[in-house]
């Protein structure tokens, strides 16, 4: 009974405690502001408490969580009052803000401090520019090469770049982190104008952006395996040059070739173009060895192939041929002569027309000169009727001209069907008029034999006496026959007509199909009755 006495007077003394701590409790304050601000400009905050002890003066004070040695704002109020601080904003506000309540004059109530509000704050960036890190600004493709954009001023900026105008367009080879832009190998087409823009933004509304100067990034190509020609130049003393081409088809100039004659050195030269040539006598006929062409640019050093030096002047047979473009309606409507000679290094055709020279491209031909040989196309028409022909010489020395045969060619003469086509069209065509003729005949005796065949069928059913008429004494054979006929449903088999296997199937079909005649002794029996049959009435019967 005393212990539930004592408990209850605990009780009651622990209650009433609580309400008097109760009056003088501080509640937690509450802090309201922006989330995002401008740097530079002014924000307002506010921080109030629920619950206050009455009468007392609140102290709100405004720190950065964690630090709590610099106020950023103050504001001294009668309890039920709001704070306000109005706070001009600096990059370093951003954080966590807190707002630390306490009761002025009354270090007996504990201050309380609010949950934390975060802060971000803007500074609008400026004064972005390209910096290029790997220091070079032009070189020679396969480098790496990296860049940064580098801002004066700006917070949470992000960053994109441009190459002459356009966005920088997705590769593998290369790749972009931050304000970083990084290429693991440039190629010639990555040459540009590099600007980078920086971007950051309040909100919605309030975007900035930074955009650089251009930077100007030249890429140069290396040097491809240059290609040796020559021609050859007579001089007015009767000698002969050859003048040597070592041409690459890509690279950045300059560049410099040089000739080799096997190992050896020739000549070098250092161009602004993609080509240089060299000349260097040469003797006609006489193999002079093989040359070699080398170019350089950037650390490349490429080389073509070994060309041989043996000038061959033409010589041999001009021969000239050509092939056909049939039309729609199988008519010949276009033409290519071939013209090529058996030998010379340096061939130079001309295509003739009754006498006349076809060069380049005319109103119904065209020339293309290859290395091998010449080809002219035509198109077959009335202005392109006549004689033909082909001449080759040296292209440097006219002396030597060898000519083609000549070959008249016009609409008729190509398409004018050669007597030997004529001949076996025509053989093929009587040997299919007599092959249908020939067939029409059978069908007309198969016919025949048909009809017969039917006939002796539909006697068969019809009774044993109409065999009778039909067959004669020795002709056991023929009997066979006309039962296998009838069991093949008409259809005649020459090769099955043996003796043997004639009479054994007749034997087979009367056992299945003849209800009449069940047995093989009836059937011997039958046999019998037409042997008996005399030879005038078989005769009698195959008339008819
Ligand atoms: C608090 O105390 C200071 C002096 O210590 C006095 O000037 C001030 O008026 C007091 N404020 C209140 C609200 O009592
Ligand atoms: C670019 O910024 C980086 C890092 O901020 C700095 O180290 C560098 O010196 C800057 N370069 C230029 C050219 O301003
Ligand atoms: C963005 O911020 C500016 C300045 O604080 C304000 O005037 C504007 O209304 C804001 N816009 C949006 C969409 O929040
Ligand atoms: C190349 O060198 C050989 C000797 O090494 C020489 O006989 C030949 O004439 C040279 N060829 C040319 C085209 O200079
Ligand atoms: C065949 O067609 C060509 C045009 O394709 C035409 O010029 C020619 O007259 C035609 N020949 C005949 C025989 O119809
Ligand atoms: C070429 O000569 C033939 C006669 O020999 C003539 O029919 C033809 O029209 C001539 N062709 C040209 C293009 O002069
Ligand atoms: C080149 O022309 C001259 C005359 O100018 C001739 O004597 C010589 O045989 C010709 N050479 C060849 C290879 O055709």
């Amino acid at each position: 009974m005393t212990t539930f006495r004592t408990t209850v007077v605990v009780l009651l003394g622990f209650y009433t405690l609580c309400q008097e701590t109760r009056a003088s409790v501080l509640g937690r304050p509450l802090l309201y502001g922006p989330s995002t601000a401008l740097e530079k400009t002014v924000e307002e905050f506010q921080c109030e408490v629920p619950h206050y002890p009455k009468e007392e003066a609140i102290l709100y004070q405004l720190f950065r969580e964690g630090d709590r040695s610099k106020t950023l704002a103050f504001h001294s109020a009668l309890s039920g009052e709001m704070a306000n601080f109005p706070l001009f904003i600096t990059a370093s506000y951003e954080g966590y803000l807190v707002c630390v309540a306490s009761v002025q004059n009354n270090t007996a109530i504990q201050p309380t401090v609010s949950q934390r509000h975060y802060l971000r704050v803007v500074v609008p960036v400026n004064g972005a520019e390209v910096v290029v890190q790997s220091g070079s600004v032009e070189f020679y493709e396969g480098k790496p090469l990296s860049l940064r954009c580098n801002i004066t001023k700006g917070n949470h900026v992000s960053y994109h770049w441009l190459v002459d105008g356009k966005p920088l367009p997705l590769s593998p080879l290369h790749y972009q982190a931050q304000e970083q832009l990084f290429f693991y190998r440039m190629i010639p087409q990555d040459s540009g104008v590099y600007t980078c823009v920086a971007t950051n933004q309040l909100n919605l509304t309030n975007v900035y952006s930074s955009r650089s100067i251009a930077q100007v990034i030249k890429v140069k190509e290396l040097v491809s395996e240059p290609d040796l020609f020559f021609s050859v130049l007579k001089e007015g003393d009767g000698t002969y040059f050859a003048l040597v081409t070592c041409q690459s088809l890509k690279g950045t100039p300059p560049i410099t070739f040089s000739l080799y004659n096997r190992s050896e050195f020739v000549t070098t030269e250092t161009v602004d173009e993609r080509f240089a040539r060299f000349t260097i006598p040469v003797v006609l006929d006489l193999h002079m060895g093989f040359l070699q062409c080398q170019a350089e640019n950037g650390d490349r050093v490429v080389y073509s192939q070994l060309t041989a030096m043996h000038i061959v002047p033409v010589g041999g047979a001009v021969t000239m041929h050509y092939d056909t473009d049939v039309g729609e309606n199988f008519s010949i409507v276009g033409l290519r002569f071939y013209c090529s000679v058996e030998r010379g290094t340096l061939p130079w055709y001309r295509w003739f027309l009754n006498g006349t020279v076809l060069e380049g491209r005319g109103d119904f031909y065209w020339v293309e000169n290859q290395p091998k040989q010449s080809i002219l196309l035509l198109s077959v028409g009335w202005s392109s009727a006549g004689t033909y022909h082909c001449e080759v010489t040296d292209s440097f020395n006219g002396t030597t001209v060898i000519s083609s045969e000549e070959r008249y060619i016009d609409r008729e003469v190509l398409n004018h069907l050669p007597t030997a086509v004529v001949a076996v069209v025509f053989g093929c065509f009587l040997f299919l008029v007599t092959l249908v003729t020939a067939c029409c005949f059978i069908g007309l005796l198969y016919r025949k034999i048909q009809y017969y065949v039917e006939k002796s069928t539909l006697d068969l059913r019809l009774g044993l006496e109409m065999h009778n008429i039909m067959v004669s004494g020795d002709d056991e054979e023929f009997l066979g026959r006309c039962i296998m006929v009838a069991e093949g449903d008409n259809e005649v088999d020459e090769d099955e007509y043996m003796e043997d296997e004639g009479v054994v199937r007749a034997a087979r079909i009367v056992d299945s199909d003849q209800g009449e005649v069940d047995s093989t002794d009836e059937w011997l029996q039958l046999q019998q009755e037409l042997k008996k049959k005399s030879r005038k009435e078989l005769l009698n019967s195959t008339t008819i």
